[in-house]
């Protein structure tokens, strides 16, 4: 990589991936942060990180609100850093302190993709819990349905991924964060 890329990157803050699941925040940010010399920090890694175990068993044994408090958490925890890309899970613009702490830290990016391409990518695993369920399709639906309205609440801007390889999706991320922090 050469430094003066990475230096010319010395004027971004924060990059906050928010999106639904399955709309790329963790690989896409890691690719971000790899570019612009940022640390890479995902938020369901610090729970998972925090609670010792998996999603599917902080879910299964504890339950969603449970996760959503560890959620809470650590994302307290990391509202001081100053350089980092922050991929977040789906479901951490439930909270209104959360919606507000993410516009508070830095340049809020919600990733999204159409529907059939969001219910293609999360079919591949299992480990989201919220889709365990005996109609995965009408809980995409739904969840989708209704949590539209708070991700574009939060965004500072979205991006629409459909069909674009991850290299077209971060070169427009770190445009867009560029244009952002120069203002
Ligand atoms: C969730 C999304 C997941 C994870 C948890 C709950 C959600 O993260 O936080 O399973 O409520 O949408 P990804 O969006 O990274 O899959």
């Amino acid at each position: 990589m050469p430094g003066g890329w990475l230096l010319s990157m010395a004027e971004l803050g924060n990059i906050i991936l928010i999106g639904f699941m399955g709309s790329g925040k963790s690989s896409v940010g890691r690719l971000v942060a790899r570019r612009t010399g940022l640390q890479f920090v995902d938020t369901d890694a610090l729970v998972e990180k925090q609670e010792g175990k998996a999603i599917p068993e902080i879910f299964a044994e504890q339950g969603e609100e449970h996760f959503r408090y560890v959620e809470r958490l650590m994302l307290e925890e990391i509202a001081n850093e100053k350089r980092m890309v922050l991929a977040t899970g789906g479901g951490i613009v439930l909270r209104e302190d959360n919606r507000q702490s993410l516009r508070d830290i830095g340049f809020v990016v919600w990733l999204t993709a159409n529907e059939d391409e969001i219910f293609r990518r999360v079919s591949r695993n299992t480990n989201r819990p919220l889709l365990q369920t005996a109609d995965p399709r009408a809980a995409v639906k739904d969840l989708f349905s209704t949590r539209r309205e708070l991700y574009e609440q939060t965004a500072d801007c979205v991006i629409d991924s459909s069909g674009m390889p991850h290299r077209a999706v971060v070169d427009r991320i770190i445009s867009r964060a560029r244009q952002y922090f120069a203002a």
